[in-house]
C-alpha cells in the first residue's frame, strides 16, 4: 500500500499551463482605474516587470520554466501526493482520497511556487525591492525567502488581525531579510487615513494591497507583487496540478472530485486548472469546487461584475466575484482567505459552468481539520481546513451511497505557525462568521457601474 506517491526531480513539470489558452472566448478584459478603458502592457509597467506582464496577457498554452527557477523548486518540488489511508480507515467508507502536499516548501505552503517567479522576472529586470501584503504571513514569507534568494529587498504590509494572531510568522519573515509593518500602517497615506477612520480596524487584504500599491507606485525603484489572483500567479501554480496529474496516472487513479480552498483562487486554480483542461478535452469528467468561508464568501454569494483589487480603488477593475472592494471581513483566523474578491479566471470557469463553489464555517473547518491530524500526522493551515472538511464530507456521501469515489484535494500549507487558532479551537472560542447581506449590500453600492 503506497502512502506517498513521489516523482523524481528529473520528472518535474517543465512548463506552467496557461489557461487562457482553452477558453472558449478570451476572457474580459482588466480596466484602468481612472478612465475604465482597457489598460495595455505600459500601464502596468510602474507595478510589474514587463516578463510578468506579458505573462498576464499570454495567451500560449505552455509556458516554459527557466533553468534557474526549477533550480530553487527542486528544494522541495516535486511535492509529494499522499493517499489518505489513515483518513480513509477513519470514514470507513469505499473512497478513495488523496492530498497534495505543499506544505513542504520552506515557508510551509504553496506561495512559493509563484513567489520565486516572481522574484526571479524582477530580478531580471534589474529592480531592487518588492513591496507586498499578507495576509496568512505565508505569502508575506514565501516573498521574503525568494527575494532573500535573488537579491531583492523586501517590505511586507501585513494586514492587522493576522500580524496580532501570528508572531512567528512576523519573526520568519524577518529572518528571511525582509521589513514588515501591520497595515494599516502609518507608512503610506492610504494607512494613514484607514487609521484615522478607525483606529482599531483589523485589517483586511484589500487595504493593505492599497498600501503595498502605494509604496511601489511612489517610488521607482520599488515593484509590486501579488501572492494571489492574478493569471500569471495563478499560471505559476499550475505546477502543482501537473505534478498531480502525473502522479495519479502512476497509481492508474482519475478523480471524480477536485478540492482546494480559495481566498484569492490561486492554489485552488493551481491544482485545479490542468484538471480543468483535461475536463474540457473530454479525458475525464470531475466535479471541481472551491471551498472559501462563510465569512468571505465572494464566490457563492459575490456579484460578478468589474471590481477594484484593493479597498483604495489604486489597482485596476477586474471582472471577479465580488463583495464589494470596501469589505472588511470579520477575523477569522484562515487569514489567506479573507479577500473580498476571487481571481477573475477563477470566477470566470465558475460563470462558464466548468467549476463550483461552497462555503464553510471555521468550527466545522477546525473540527475536521483536528481529526484529519489525528490519522494523517500533518496539521493543516486555516485555509486549507476548508478543503479537509469538504473532502471529509465527500467522502461520507460516498460512503451512504455506497460510491467508489476518487477524491483529491490540495493540502495548501500546514498551520505550525496558526496553533493560536487551534489554541482557540480548543478553548471554544472560535466563532461563526455569516457575513451579513445589509453590509454586502452597503459595499456592493459602493462599486462603479462598468458595463461588460
Ligand atoms: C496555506 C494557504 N492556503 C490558501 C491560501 C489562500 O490563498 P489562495 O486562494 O490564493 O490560494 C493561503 C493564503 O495566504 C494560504 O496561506
Amino acid at each position: 500500500m503506497t502512502t506517498k506517491i513521489l516523482l523524481a526531480e528529473a520528472d518535474m513539470p517543465t512548463h506552467w499551463y496557461n489557461i487562457v489558452a482553452d477558453l472558449s472566448a478570451p476572457p474580459p478584459p482588466v480596466l484602468h482605474p481612472g478612465t475604465h478603458e482597457p489598460v495595455g502592457p505600459d500601464d502596468l509597467a510602474p507595478l510589474f516587470p514587463m516578463d510578468l506582464i506579458l505573462q498576464e496577457v499570454a495567451t500560449d498554452r505552455f509556458i516554459e520554466i527557466p533553468e534557474e527557477i526549477r533550480e530553487v523548486y527542486r528544494m522541495w518540488r516535486p511535492s509529494p501526493l499522499h493517499r489518505a489511508h489513515g483518513l480513509e480507515k477513519l470514514i470507513g467508507g469505499p473512497a478513495r482520497i488523496y492530498y497534495k502536499y505543499e506544505g513542504v516548501s520552506p515557508v510551509g505552503s504553496h506561495k512559493p511556487n509563484t513567489a520565486v517567479a516572481q522574484a526571479f522576472y524582477n530580478a531580471k529586470a534589474g529592480v531592487e525591492k518588492l513591496s507586498t501584503e499578507t495576509g496568512a504571513g505565508q505569502w508575506g514569507s514565501a516573498l521574503a525567502f525568494a527575494c532573500s534568494l535573488f537579491g531583492l529587498d523586501c517590505e511586507v504590509y501585513m494586514v492587522r488581525a493576522s500580524y496580532d494572531q501570528k508572531p512567528y510568522r512576523k519573526a520568519l519573515i524577518e529572518t528571511f531579510g525582509a521589513t514588515i509593518h501591520p497595515s494599516p500602517s502609518s507608512n503610506t497615506e492610504y494607512g494613514r487615513k484607514m487609521l484615522e477612520t478607525d483606529p482599531d480596524t483589523p485589517g483586511s487584504l484589500g487595504i493593505a494591497i492599497s498600501e503595498a500599491v502605494e509604496v511601489a507606485a511612489t517610488n521607482e525603484e520599488v515593484k509590486y507583487s501579488l501572492g494571489s489572483v492574478l493569471n500569471h500567479v495563478l499560471m505559476h501554480q499550475t505546477i502543482i496540478g501537473e505534478e498531480a496529474l502525473k502522479q495519479l496516472a502512476l497509481v492508474e487513479e482519475t478523480p471524480d472530485v477536485v478540492i482546494g480552498c480559495a481566498g484569492g483562487g490561486s492554489n485552488f486554480a493551481g491544482l485545479a486548472f490542468p484538471f480543468v483542461r483535461e475536463k474540457m478535452a473530454g479525458s475525464m469528467d470531475p466535479v471541481i469546487r472551491a471551498v472559501e468561508p462563510a465569512a468571505a464568501p465572494s464566490l457563492t454569494r459575490g456579484s460578478y461584475q468589474f471590481d477594484f483589487g484593493d479597498t483604495g480603488q489604486m489597482t485596476p477593475l477586474v471582472k471577479m466575484h465580488t463583495l464589494g472592494h470596501p469589505f472588511v471581513p470579520a477575523p477569522i483566523h484562515a487569514g489567506g482567505l479573507r479577500y473580498h474578491g476571487m481571481a477573475p479566471l477563477v470566477s470566470y470557469l465558475k460563470e462558464e459552468g466548468l467549476i463550483e463553489a461552497t462555503s464553510l464555517h471555521q468550527t466545522e473547518t477546525f473540527a475536521r481539520a483536528v481529526e484529519f491530524a489525528r490519522v494523517e500526522g500533518i496539521v493543516p493551515g486555516p485555509e486549507p481546513t476548508h478543503a479537509v472538511a469538504e473532502a471529509m464530507s465527500e467522502a461520507e456521501k460516498a460512503k451512504e451511497a455506497g460510491e467508489e469515489k476518487v477524491i483529491l484535494f490540495n493540502l495548501s500549507g500546514h498551520g505550525h505557525f496558526d496553533m493560536a487558532a487551534y489554541q482557540a479551537y480548543f478553548a471554544g472560542e472560535l466563532e461563526d462568521y455569516a457575513h451579513p447581506q445589509d453590509e454586502i449590500d452597503a459595499a456592493m453600492a459602493q462599486v462603479p457601474a462598468v458595463a461588460g
